[in-house]
């Protein structure tokens, strides 16, 4: 039963949606609305396999994970300019600063488009432009995760980096998203250790299907910075203390969790028991045109559900800051953003 009455809801809402926070699981690909897929797709003369805009939404039910990636694959393939995605991300962007977000992190799968023929720099190119706009025109702050697909091999994953590195400028790190089960960490071990060697940040999804032994393989054999997901990791009480004295933060995505049946019901979603845990964990939307919500709806169906107190939202959206990768100085300037909010409520 929730504690809060509507008024006291309505009050909720406004608190979170007008929070300053940051965006730090966020696939650029994710964010593909089926209205701008049918609009990219007639400007490219693509025929897609769905009549209509709501055709394509209403093939948005995901038994788990793959069924997801299905179709997340089969919109991403109407991208072809980098205009194309320059607008894919300038849309994101636009609904990110709307709902307070100060700054935000993005992965991006140059694989599901390089595997396309589509060059390396016409996608990296689009994306780094739009955030370089919107940085100019609102202030909006971001970085660029570049994710290595866990369904290929390494091989691929290594020629990946290698043409990554002309525009190392462009992004801060290396990620590790798709299909989990039976892709285990250690297989991208060798392009990890490259990745770490070029001063490049180091996450990826774990725990998300996989079992805890994956989240802990992440952190000791890929070394990763921060984890996407994690939630098997409370099945690992010991590994939940190692995340803990590690400090190494949790992009847990809520409603993505929801869709894809990783939780039963936000009421049981783990992200309570990890803050009582002493976990650092962040709420993001990860693919939000496709589970139903951007990070506000995140927030706000996770406080309602788990009956959040105003103080653990505010420590959520802390969380996200320092859990960033920004430098020092403006790390404290938007911690400091925060705090001349939570002051003012
Ligand atoms: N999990 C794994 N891979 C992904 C996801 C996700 O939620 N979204 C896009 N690629
Ligand atoms: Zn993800």
């Amino acid at each position: 039963m929730n504690r809060l009455n509507e008024k006291q809801i309505g009050t909720m809402k406004t608190f979170i949606e007008n929070l300053p926070k940051a965006e730090l699981h966020l696939h650029i690909e994710g964010t593909f609305e089926p209205e701008l897929i049918f609009a990219i797709a007639k400007r490219n003369k693509i025929a897609l396999d769905f009549s209509s805009i709501e055709d394509l939404r209403a093939a948005y039910r995901f038994a788990n994970l793959q069924e997801f990636l299905d179709i997340y694959y089969t919109g991403a393939s109407v991208l072809i300019e980098e205009q194309d995605f320059y607008d894919l991300t300038t849309a994101y962007l636009t609904k990110a600063r709307a709902q307070n977000v100060t700054h935000c992190e993005i992965f991006f799968d140059p694989q599901t488009h390089t595997d396309r023929g589509i060059p390396f720099a016409t996608v990296i190119n689009g994306i780094s432009r739009a955030l370089a706009d919107a940085e100019a025109q609102t202030g909006l702050t971001s970085k660029l995760i570049m994710c290595f697909l866990r369904h290929l091999d390494e091989e691929a994953a290594i020629a990946t980096l290698k043409a990554a590195l002309p525009h190392r400028d462009k992004f801060i790190g290396v990620g590790l998203d798709s299909s989990e089960a039976g892709h285990p960490p250690e297989k991208f071990a060798r392009v990890y250790d490259q990745a770490g060697c070029e001063g490049l940040k180091r996450v990826a999804h774990a725990g998300e299907e996989g079992p805890a032994d994956y989240v802990r393989r992440a952190i000791e054999i890929l070394k990763i910075d921060r984890i996407d997901h994690g939630n098997a990791c409370l099945d690992d009480p010991e590994l939940v203390v190692d995340i803990v004295a590690r400090d190494l933060a949790l992009t847990l995505c809520p409603l993505s969790n929801l869709k894809l049946n990783g939780v039963a019901s936000l009421a049981v979603h783990p992200l309570k028991m990890m803050m009582e845990a002493g976990l650092k964990v962040t709420i993001n939307s990860d693919d939000p045109a496709y589970f139903g919500g951007y990070i506000n709806e995140n927030y706000i169906e996770t406080a309602m559900a788990l009956d959040l107190k105003n103080s653990e939202i505010a420590q959520i959206a802390r969380n996200s800051f320092e859990a960033s990768f920004l430098p020092d100085a403006q790390k404290a300037a938007r911690l400091a953003e925060l705090d001349a909010y939570l002051a003012q409520t």
